[in-house]
């Protein structure tokens, strides 16, 4: 009965990634949205993941913050770093949410758990074009988005438009904005509707969606029924070489809605 069970999350796995037009979906049995153990299994699925494609030597890792990234970030082992050396940076500026779920913490978070090092980004979310301009000629933090930019692999989720804004403390003009163009998920700072279109951009540095093209791995991590919609939104402009780990509820409603 697991052999077959086994057998068919593989099937769904190719059956989505073929809809999603990705390079590969791996799902976790069960509803990471209810059950904190299939968050906790889609975490150890990433720690296999990437012990699978990270070459030898070193490469650095730029990560998403995030609920998912916090509780998928404890599950990473030192293994990871026998013959490699890690860096994890922070794939984009921002010190605007919550300490815990800060792409900062969670690099922090990643490295003490695979053995690996970290480097921290200090630039606030919401800063004028004068002090951005000083603060990235700053040496220190320069050297960062160099680094930013050279990462060789991306980990990062995808979140509900809705959820997103309030999160992030968006005003009541750009929260009826998103809800009129009617965004439904968010990732990487870009907005986007159902249709992958994107209709809000909050602008940050670090790395923006376009430049994944030339990262050889990303991997996106995102699960739960609620937030089906949202998967399958930002999936319309994902690069082709996204590995999505999800779980089970996700997949069988965004398969339900093909
Ligand atoms: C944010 C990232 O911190 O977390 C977003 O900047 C991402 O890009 C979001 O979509 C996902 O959050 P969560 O809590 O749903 O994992």
């Amino acid at each position: 009965v697991i052999m077959s069970k086994l057998n068919d999350t593989f099937v769904l796995g190719e059956q989505l990634a073929h809809h999603l037009g990705i390079q590969r979906v791996i799902i976790i049995p069960g509803d990471s949205g209810s059950h904190t153990q299939v968050l906790k299994s889609m975490g150890e699925e990433l720690n296999r993941v990437l012990d699978k494609l990270l070459p030898l030597g070193s490469s650095t890792i730029a990560a998403m913050g995030g609920t998912t990234m916090a509780a998928v970030a404890t599950a990473l082992t030192p293994q990871l770093s026998k013959q490699r050396q890690l860096l994890f940076v922070p794939a984009r500026g921002g010190l605007g949410e919550t300490m815990g779920i800060q792409a900062n913490t969670i690099c922090a978070e990643m490295a003490a758990h695979s053995s690996g090092n970290y480097r921290n980004l200090y630039v606030p979310e919401d800063i004028s074009p004068e002090s951005f301009q000083s603060l990235v000629g700053e040496p220190v933090v320069r050297s960062v988005l160099e680094q930013i930019s050279r990462a060789n692999v991306v980990i990062h989720s995808i979140g509900r438009a809705k959820v997103m804004a309030q999160r992030r403390n968006m005003t009541t003009s750009e929260i009826q904005l998103l809800e009129e163009r009617q965004a439904v998920s968010e990732a990487f700072g870009v907005f986007l509707d159902v249709h992958g279109q994107v209709v809000y951009k909050v602008p940050k540095i670090g790395l923006q969606v376009s430049d994944l093209d030339k990262v050889s791995d990303v991997i996106a991590i995102a699960g739960g029924a609620q937030k089906a919609q949202a998967i399958q939104s930002y999936m319309k402009i994902a690069p082709h070489q996204t590995i999505l780990i999800t779980d089970e509820a996700a997949s069988e409603m965004i398969l339900r809605d093909k």
